[in-house]
């Protein structure tokens, strides 16, 4: 809705990709309700609401997991992109605290009858941030309350931690996040296909991907968030990310 650039670059879609997706955060019904009906957002299939960020300026505004805090607000912001004729789904997490009440299967209930299409559950509070251990009975809850698709999410590094959460959960899918950016295979051993490419053609297959949309110096700051995960653990690691 702040017509950025960068925001713009953010919603790039590669031909590659077959269904596509977008996030956005926000707490005002007509915004976004405008920005469901935006150009911006016309090439996306589904559009998701974020209402699980953690992050203080994000959660201050009311927005993102502060909307955990207001089920009838969080009920109208889904209502409001619904009413957009636009496929929505909507991302939560267990709660603000482990000290407080969790709202996970209210929330998915809630949403799936303000027209939600998926809700996706990271299994963790807001106080959590992104440690601590993942509630899989809170999410197992939540998907037994509802006929809506739910994908859990939380602690996914690898193949074992996705049969589990899945048996534990009984969940339709899983959402991974700091496990894909850390094994750039994830997807592709969790889905069976083929593993075969070295690190180092990844890693210059990213590059030449990324280089065709953005600019050598976007590149090169993108670039060095991703090095230190991919070469973790490997010999002369550090040297290595910083040339
Ligand atoms: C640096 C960082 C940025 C994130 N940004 C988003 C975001 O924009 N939207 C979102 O829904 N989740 C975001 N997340 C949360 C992840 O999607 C995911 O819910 C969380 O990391 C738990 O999954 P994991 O344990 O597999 O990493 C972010 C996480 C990290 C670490």
């Amino acid at each position: 809705m702040y017509k950025s650039e960068n925001t713009k670059k953010l919603l790039f879609v590669s031909e590659k990709e077959s269904v596509t997706k977008a996030q956005i955060f926000g707490s005002e019904p007509d915004v976004i309700y405008n920005a469901c009906c935006g150009e911006d957002l016309a090439p996306f299939d589904l559009i998701d609401i974020n209402m699980g960020c953690p992050v203080p300026k994000i959660f201050k505004n009311g927005e993102g997991s502060a909307l955990l805090t207001d089920i009838l607000k969080a009920e109208s912001v889904i209502k409001s992109a619904v009413k957009s004729g636009k496929t929505i789904t909507v991302k939560i997490r267990i709660g603000i605290s482990d000290s407080k009440p969790y709202i996970t299967k209210e929330y998915a209930k809630m949403a799936e009858n303000a027209g939600a299409s998926l809700i996706t559950i990271h299994g963790r509070t807001r106080e959590n941030y992104y440690s601590g251990e993942v509630n899989f009975d809170e999410i197992e809850k939540a998907k037994s309350a509802v006929n809506i698709p739910v994908i859990a999410n939380g602690g996914i590094f690898t193949e074992k931690d996705a049969d589990l959460i899945i048996d534990r959960t009984g969940a339709d899918g899983i959402m991974l996040a700091r496990g894909a950016v850390s094994d750039p295979f994830l997807f592709a051993k969790l889905s069976n296909k083929d593993t075969s490419l070295t690190i180092k053609e990844i890693v210059l297959t990213q590059i030449d991907d990324m280089l065709k949309n953005y600019s050598d110096r976007y590149v090169t700051l993108n670039m060095r968030k991703f090095f230190p995960n991919y070469f973790k653990g490997r010999r002369n690691a550090k040297e290595f990310c910083r040339l």
